[in-house]
């Protein structure tokens, strides 16, 4: 393919939007919320910001600028900088290729709570009410139910797909993210005024420095562990909610003009990511310490991992609270357009990968990526269901199907491929490669010393601790 029939962005703000859009997800509304409440709060909120205005920050700026320079996918990209390096392309796309079916079948949960919320009366109580704790294993379970709602979900985003870069994708975002931030804003405003709210908005928010304090014997003393696996949980949640690791930022930076600030795009999109996590968590943290469900703290309710929160809790949450239909309905909508724009940010990776490497027209590429999907789609969505007499739901390492592929695509590929990516540019390319790249056409990279001491030292020590540390705890060598 020649350089100029690239497609870009319309500008800066374009690639903003839709690298925020990404990076705005299931993992600021739902998994955000729950580690910080789960590690301690405001606690937890620090450590966050730190890792994010540090490691985060420099890998971003990396991944986009790798793109921008090659002007190609991930798959094709490293492999002609460096062509003994092409396996980084391929770990990249493995992250996306594993992730972006099972993403899809959430995405189909989630639609289905929409319909379910825009089409119940009020009054119903049963199980076909949301609220009810059987609606979510009765839905789940029912294979032919769940097929059909990730079905719909994937055809929402391949529509996007196919409609190009500047036509498709950048439009919808220009719709669904401000919608996204404003209904965000509103549902977080009704439920900080519910009485009781203030309790959690307060553990949500203000840093307890005794959280690292464990008692023993009487006596409070510095925890290490705990320390630990604060950073570890927020390093991970990091990884997750920028989209990094996984070749999506580079995608998108292969869209993006020369002349375009690849630094400041940088912060902005940071920014975005978190203020939705910040505000997804005072939706979600003061409802459930002001309305807990039965025979649970707001704690524990929060804190709860898994489906759980966001399909069981939540619904009980907003009806304990009394909220109007529209507030419950207003949050799946709200979710809903989250999940989309990310995981049409995963399907326009994979499907970019493919059109580079085979040299073919977007129409064919998003074809052979559907069949993929299609196929993946149908372990992860039958791996609940009883009805496949265990085929589907054999448990892995003590892990359904849908869990194995997080766990792996989480835990394992997204730090492998993030430390090597370290390496790769640290060691290999070196770091004034991504300098010279950021600072073409009179941009100014001011951290650029900063950035070269994260890249060769503080990411890749940081990040091989957290491999190591998932991997064990995923095996449950350690508990973490
Ligand atoms: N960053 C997205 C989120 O926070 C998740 C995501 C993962 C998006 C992988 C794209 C790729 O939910």
């Amino acid at each position: 393919m020649k350089k100029s029939s690239r497609e870009s962005w319309s500008g800066q703000l374009g690639f903003i939007l839709a690298s925020a859009a990404s990076a705005i997800g299931l993992g600021n509304l739902w998994r955000f919320p729950y580690l910080t409440a789960k590690y301690g709060g405001g606690i937890f909120l620090l450590v966050y910001f730190l890792l994010l205005l540090t490691i985060g920050a420099m890998l971003m700026t990396t991944e986009i600028a790798l793109g921008r320079k090659t002007r190609l996918s991930p798959l094709h990209g490293f492999g002609k900088l460096v062509k003994s390096w092409s396996f980084l392309g391929i770990l990249f796309v493995a992250v996306s290729a594993v992730i972006l079916p099972y993403y899809i079948v959430i995405g189909g949960w989630i639609l289905k709570y929409v319909f379910a919320y825009a089409f119940i009366p009020q009054e119903i109580t049963d199980a076909a009410h949301p609220a009810n704790t059987a609606f979510f294993s009765n839905f789940i379970s029912n294979p032919s139910q769940s097929l059909l709602f990730a079905g719909m979900f994937f055809a929402m985003s391949a529509l996007f797909i196919v409609m190009g870069v500047k036509n498709g994708i950048e439009k919808m975002n220009k719709i669904l993210m401000p919608a996204l931030f404003f209904l965000a804003i509103a549902i977080a405003g009704y439920v900080c005024m519910q009485p009781n709210a203030i309790e959690g908005i307060k553990y949500y928010l203000v840093p307890d420095l005794n959280k690292f304090y464990v008692e023993t014997n009487g006596t409070s003393h510095f925890s290490f562990t705990m320390l630990c696996k604060t950073i570890v949980a927020a390093m991970g949640q990091m990884f997750f909610s920028l989209s990094l690791a996984m070749g999506i930022m580079v995608t998108y930076g292969s869209y993006m003009k020369k002349s375009d600030n690849i630094e400041n795009s940088t912060w902005h999109i940071e920014f975005c990511d978190t203020i939705v996590a910040i505000i997804a968590g005072l939706m979600i943290i003061p409802a459930a310490f002001a309305f807990p469900p039965a025979g649970q703290t707001g704690i524990e309710a929060v804190s709860q991992a898994g489906p759980g929160l966001l399909f069981e809790t939540l619904p009980r949450v907003f009806t304990q609270m009394q909220a109007p239909k529209m507030i419950t309905l207003s949050f799946f909508v709200l979710v809903l357009a989250a999940a989309l724009t990310s995981s049409v940010s995963m399907m326009e990776t994979l499907q970019s990968s493919i059109k580079d490497k085979m040299k073919w027209s977007r129409k064919k590429s998003v074809t052979i990526l559907s069949v993929y999907i299609l196929i993946m789609m149908i372990p992860h969505s039958l791996c609940y269901s009883n009805a496949c007499k265990g085929f589907f739901s054999k448990k892995i390492l003590g892990m359904e199907f849908l869990s194995l592929n997080d766990f792996l695509a989480n835990s394992v590929l997204m730090p492998l491929g993030a430390f090597a990516l370290c390496i790769f540019v640290g060691w290999i390319l070196k770091p004034n490669f991504i300098i010279r790249e950021i600072e073409t056409k009179g941009n100014t990279f001011k951290l650029k010393k900063f950035y070269s001491l994260t890249i060769k030292w503080i990411a890749p020590i940081f990040i091989a601790i957290i491999l190591v540390t998932c991997i064990l705890s995923g095996l449950k060598i350690i508990d973490i």
